[in-house]
């Protein structure tokens, strides 16, 4: 049974004909309007989310098939201490595949070991998200052309920041691409990202805490939101949630072909008024996600035999 927890389950050459997949159905929906006919997707999501449970609901309609799930853990019998592998083998009973969202690492993984239908993360805790690094190489190479040969600056909270430590691991196999890490000392990558990613990889990277320094050499900002959810203590999160935004006058030095993407929920870091900047790619981003679920959802079907 195939599954999707880490990025790395998926080769360089798989993401690729991924996204080739997911920019078809973007240019001709109609084509595959009936292909999840009677194919069921079960979201069980144990943490908030807009995009990630909408878009994969979204997607599997499109696809002609159906949806069913939860959307918090109080709503599920999780309230009642029902493990994750009991929830699985259960709903694995009822859905084709699922997607599951987590706030704790490695839940997902786990839900896998014991489930007779592919299990998608759909991010979890502090950990991976790797449906959302689909959406936003899908968004760079819609962007630039190509996922080779660029500088993309990594901001805010590197630390618990799930979508930025499974970018770098798909971006890392990609060729010529450099990496700007930019947080305040507390947010720092962690040590195993710094180490079994970049490091090993051998791609350049630099660490800095001055957004506007670095922002002329970028050709990619990847702006993230400082997760109030991931603090142990309020007093940290509000010293260190507004230590980046994005402002038009900051943006003055950067490239005019400057891609502005973020996984969103925004809360302050990149001022509104950057919205309707032809860079501010985010909104762009939020639309590839349903066309990288739709041709995840077709993938890991057709690898099931369903
Ligand atoms: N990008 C992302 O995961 O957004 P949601 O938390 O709204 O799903």
């Amino acid at each position: 049974m195939r599954h999707l927890i880490d990025i790395r389950d998926l080769t360089h050459e798989e993401i690729l004909s991924l996204l080739d997949l997911a920019d078809d159905i973007m240019a001709h929906p109609d084509s595959y309007r009936e292909r999840c006919r009677y194919k069921k997707l079960a979201t069980l999501f144990f943490e908030p989310s807009t995009r990630t449970r909408l878009s994969f609901e979204a997607a599997m309609m499109e696809l002609g098939g159906n949806v069913l799930g939860f959307s918090e853990a109080a709503s599920s019998s999780a309230s009642k201490g029902e493990s994750v592998a009991d929830t699985v083998r259960v709903v694995g009973c009822y859905a084709d595949i699922i997607a599951m969202r987590h706030p704790k690492e490695g839940a997902p993984l786990a839900a896998a070991m014991h489930s007779t239908v592919p299990i998608i993360n759909a991010g979890d805790g502090g950990h991976n998200h790797p449906t959302q690094t689909l959406t936003d190489l899908m968004t760079i190479r819609r962007e630039r052309g190509s996922l080779e040969n660029f500088t993309i600056g990594l901001c805010g909270d590197l630390k618990f920041g799930r979508t930025v430590h499974s970018l770098i691991a798909a971006l890392t196999r990609c060729k010529g691409v450099k990496f700007v890490c930019i947080s305040p000392d507390e947010l720092r990558l962690p040590g195993y990202v710094k180490q079994d990613l970049l490091s090993r990889s051998g791609c350049g990277y630099t660490e800095a805490r001055d957004l506007a320094e670095v922002l002329p050499e970028l050709d990619v900002l990847y702006m993230t939101r400082v997760q109030r959810e991931r603090f142990f203590n309020e007093e940290d999160y509000l010293r260190l949630k507004d230590c980046y935004i994005l402002t038009p006058e900051k943006l003055a030095g950067a490239k005019d072909s400057l891609a502005i993407l973020h996984p969103l929920p925004r809360v302050n870091e990149i001022d509104t008024a950057i919205d309707s900047d032809k860079r501010a790619c985010y909104f762009r981003q939020a639309l590839c996600g349903k066309f990288v679920r739709m041709a995840l959802i077709l993938k890991l079907l057709e690898e099931a035999g369903k």
